[in-house]
């Protein structure tokens, strides 16, 4: 059956005026990539969530059969599809919340980096549209190489007069779920019980997990301090030689997007203590840009947390992370002042 517009708006106003009157609140989130590996699962995980009133799915392929498909879902949220950059604009229009996971994902032997050439010039376009459409939106920016996407999503909107740094979020997200699982496996714990600090980046070296902070407190060897610091790095990578060329993390990328996403909704409901790992805005080092933990709230990212105590392994890494972290940075600004 083909939807019918009218009805759909009715059923959204009512649905809005329902949850009103229970004084629950709904938050409107579009996924710009919504069609793609993540962002199909992604879509369906927000589809679920009880503070999403509103789901808008866009796509330059198949959003509408995706839309389709998630919209006979029996939870709460409306879900509408958008196609194309016409529709761009309608897509964003009033969203409290951009989720953008479009872009190429790597094959083996590649790379973050190696995506620059393709996804700057995507993510320059879609943030263009979040300047024109909602400025005042949360962005979520998944699309890699995240060290330099930030930056040039930043430099978009202070070229349209709308940055506001609390509202830019980088996703490292993975980089904490796949910390938190190997460093439960090594001590033998539920993950859940376990949280790890990822801070610097989301690209090799400038990953760095802080295993002296790990909650609950632990110690570790030389060995699993090694070990565990490599395979947190390269979890990307193990990801992407094990699908052989058909792409990257996706089903655990879009649990730890919800995550994140989840999150920043509480943040903007009000919800006291809602602390995640970001790569956001920062003066934490002397880099322009990035990730520690972040306390988010009704106007996103409100509070950077400082690296606290660092070990002598750890010292060592934040340099490696800086150096490699400075460039990455450099080339998403230059990439839109060129
Ligand atoms: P995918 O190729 O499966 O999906 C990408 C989607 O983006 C496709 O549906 C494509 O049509 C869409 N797209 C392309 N250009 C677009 C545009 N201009 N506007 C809107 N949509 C557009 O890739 P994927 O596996 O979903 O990965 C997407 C991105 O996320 C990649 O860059 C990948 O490297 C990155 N990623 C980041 C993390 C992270 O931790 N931040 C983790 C995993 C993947
Ligand atoms: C990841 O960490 O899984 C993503 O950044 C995708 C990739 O290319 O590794």
């Amino acid at each position: 059956q083909p939807s019918n517009p009218q009805m759909e708006e009715s059923s959204v106003l009512r649905r809005a005026d329902c949850r009103a009157k229970g004084g629950s609140p709904g938050f409107k989130v579009a996924i710009l990539g919504a069609a793609g590996g993540i962002g199909q699962p992604l879509a369906m995980l927000m589809k679920m969530n009880p503070l999403v009133s509103v789901l808008h799915l866009y796509d330059v392929v198949n959003s509408p059969g995706v839309t389709a498909d998630l919209s006979h879902m029996d939870t709460g949220a409306v879900v509408r599809g958008f196609l194309g950059q016409p529709q761009l604009e309608s897509a964003l229009t009033g969203m409290d919340l951009v989720i953008i996971p479009a872009g190429v994902p790597r094959k083996p032997g590649m790379t973050r980096d190696d995506l620059f050439n393709i996804n700057a010039g995507i993510v320059k376009t879609l943030c263009e549209g979040v300047a024109k459409s909602c400025p005042n939106a949360i962005v979520n920016l998944i699309s890699n190489p995240v060290n330099s996407t930030v930056p040039i999503a930043a430099e978009v909107f202070k070229k349209a007069g709308t940055y506001d740094p609390k509202r830019l979020l980088g996703v490292t997200t993975l980089d904490v779920v796949r910390a938190n699982t190997f460093v439960a496996e090594v001590l033998g714990l539920d993950p859940r019980e376990v949280n790890v600090p990822v801070v610097g980046g989301h690209a090799g070296v400038t990953i760095l997990p802080l295993l002296s902070q790990v909650k609950p407190p632990c110690s570790f060897t030389p060995e699993e301090t090694d070990y565990l610091t490599n395979r947190i790095q390269n979890g990307g990578t193990e990801v992407v030689e094990a699908k052989a060329g058909a792409g990257s993390a996706t089903l655990s990328m879009a649990y730890a997007a919800v995550k994140f996403a989840d999150a920043c909704l509480r943040g903007l409901r009000g919800d006291a203590g809602i602390v995640e790992c970001a790569f956001v805005a920062s003066q934490v080092t002397e880099l322009p840009f990035f990730a520690t933990k972040v306390r988010l709230g009704r106007t996103g990212a409100e509070e950077v947390f400082q690296l606290g105590p660092l070990n002598e392994y750890e010292r060592a890494g934040l340099e490696k992370a800086k150096k490699e972290l400075a460039g990455s940075i450099q080339k998403g600004i230059a990439f839109i002042n060129k």
